[in-house]
């Protein structure tokens, strides 16, 4: 990955519901906080997302990509990277998107497709998150930003933030304080890669 300074870097942000992390990223941008990098599309799997808003009232170009009007993941996955290859897209932001990428895509873009989980991977990677958080009792969790490789939340871990469970919390409570962590790490994380900022050897990823 290699950007000049002084070009943007175009990016996708894929969606499927309430879209926080999409507001978070495109106040950064409004506010000259996402470095090199421009938010030029949205894509939701889900054509009543409300992160759909967002993007209207930001004015970015916004597609809904529903796995229905599709035979199968290889002819979705076939659509989103015509989408990705005719609008120049140089970094794919996973922000809530909760749909499966096929090997294939994810093998194509390498190093070019992040996502942002809610815990401190490689633990509670998956879904209910913050209930099996709660249920095995651990003392802290926080959020990761991630490349994407084939295993779910399983590929090279870009940066983390630390969040204390609390005696009194339930699955609310503590998703709701590291939505704050993930709104701030997402952000940071895109700036970082618009700067040439992040050096991935195999598994470790340099931040400097
Ligand atoms: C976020 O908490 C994100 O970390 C999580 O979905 C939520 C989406 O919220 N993603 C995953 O669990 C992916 N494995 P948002 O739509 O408000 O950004």
């Amino acid at each position: 990955m290699c950007y000049l300074q002084g070009e943007m870097m175009k990016i996708a942000v894929l969606i499927s519901g309430r879209g926080s992390n999409l507001q978070a990223t495109l106040e950064a941008e409004s506010d000259n906080k996402l470095g090199n990098a421009e938010v030029f599309l949205v894509i939701s799997s889900n054509p009543s997302a409300t992160g759909l808003e967002f993007a209207k009232n930001y004015n970015k170009y916004a597609i809904v990509l529903d796995p229905k009007d599709y035979a199968d993941r290889t002819e979705y996955d076939k659509k989103l990277k015509s989408i990705m290859l005719d609008n120049d897209i140089e970094l794919i932001v996973l922000a809530g998107f909760m749909k499966v990428l096929s090997a294939s895509f994810v093998d194509y873009f390498k190093n070019k497709i992040i996502n942002i989980h809610p815990s401190l991977l490689p633990a509670f990677s998956g879904l209910n998150v913050h209930e099996r958080v709660l249920e095995y009792g651990v003392k802290y969790s926080g959020c990761s930003v991630h490349f994407v490789n084939e295993e779910i939340d399983g590929g090279p871990i870009i940066a983390q933030k630390i969040v204390e469970v609390l005696d009194e919390d339930t699955p609310d409570s503590l998703a709701a304080r590291i939505l704050v962590e993930e709104h701030i790490l997402l952000p940071e994380v895109i700036k970082k890669i618009s700067e040439n900022k992040i050096i991935v050897n195999e598994r470790r990823v340099k931040v400097v």
